[in-house]
């Protein structure tokens, strides 16, 4: 896909890698509309990325208002071209020493909010699709997931559960919108450097990868020709177990 004058989603546009994704779309001619729950801080990214990025303070975990706020950004703009499913937390703890409200707050943000993103968005894409040439992607949606979407960790068991059931996700909407000319792609990255880890409770990782590259990834992904869908991606730091 040409990125030049789309439209996209970013969820998670703050920080970390939903802001380097939303960095180098505006760097490819896409306007962005980025996601988060602090207007703070998308304020302050709207004055780095300038007029192509639009900050709308949306919680994920809200159903009617993420219709409402992915309504607003498709109205606005006429169309709606990529959906980056990528806010999402971790809370990490000995099963038994988990708490009810940290186990719902990953399941709410990490699988529930890409439910509510994708449900809102996928008619946009669908609509597009029958106006738009065969040979033309009618919609994008990148889900990033982690490594734990792949492999189980000691005290990660709610983080564990709502990366595999993104992945589950991600490869029936895969199988379901590719032929509406929407492409699906999940993303599994091993440890990133942002301030994820210190939030879940975890130790910084020496080799964790950078979130620009995570962004690039995602860029790589999101400009093959139409005719190749890459539909899953797993990255990992160059030293490590995993
Ligand atoms: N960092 C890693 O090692 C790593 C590895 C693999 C996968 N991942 C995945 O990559 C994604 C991004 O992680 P990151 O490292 O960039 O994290 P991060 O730096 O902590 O950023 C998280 C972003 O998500 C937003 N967010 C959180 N809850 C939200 C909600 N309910 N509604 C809307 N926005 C919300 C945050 O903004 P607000 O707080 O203002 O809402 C922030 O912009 C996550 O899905 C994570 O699971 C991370």
């Amino acid at each position: 896909m040409d990125l030049t004058n789309t439209v996209a989603i970013v969820t998670g546009a703050s920080r970390g890698i939903g802001l380097a994704l939303s960095r180098q779309l505006v760097d490819a001619g896409a306007h962005v509309a980025g996601f988060a729950r602090s207007g703070d801080d998308l304020a302050r990214v709207a004055e780095t990325l300038g007029d192509r990025f639009e900050p709308v303070v949306c919680d994920v975990t809200d159903a009617a208002a993420t219709k409402e706020a992915v309504d607003g950004v498709a109205e606005r703009h006429g169309r709606l071209d990529v959906l980056v499913n990528n806010a999402g937390l971790g809370r990490f703890d000995d099963v038994d020493a988990l708490e009810v409200d940290e186990w719902d707050v990953q399941i709410d943000t990490n699988l529930s909010g890409v439910f509510h993103c994708t449900r809102a968005a996928v008619p946009y894409m669908k609509a597009q699709g029958e106006r738009r040439a065969k040979d033309e992607t009618a919609g994008f949606v990148v889900n990033v997931a982690s490594i734990a979407g792949l492999v189980g960790n000691p005290k990660l068991s709610a983080y564990n559960a709502t990366k595999f059931g993104l992945r589950g996700f991600s490869d029936s909407i895969m199988k379901e919108l590719r032929p509406h000319g929407i492409k699906v792609s999940c993303l599994y990255p091993g440890s990133v450097d942002t301030g994820f880890g210190a939030d879940a409770g975890h130790s910084a990782n020496p080799n964790a990868m950078s979130p620009e590259s995570i962004a690039a990834a995602i860029l790589h992904v999101l400009e093959a020709p139409h005719g190749t869908l890459i539909s899953e991606v797993v990255l990992r730091p160059m030293v490590g177990r995993k």
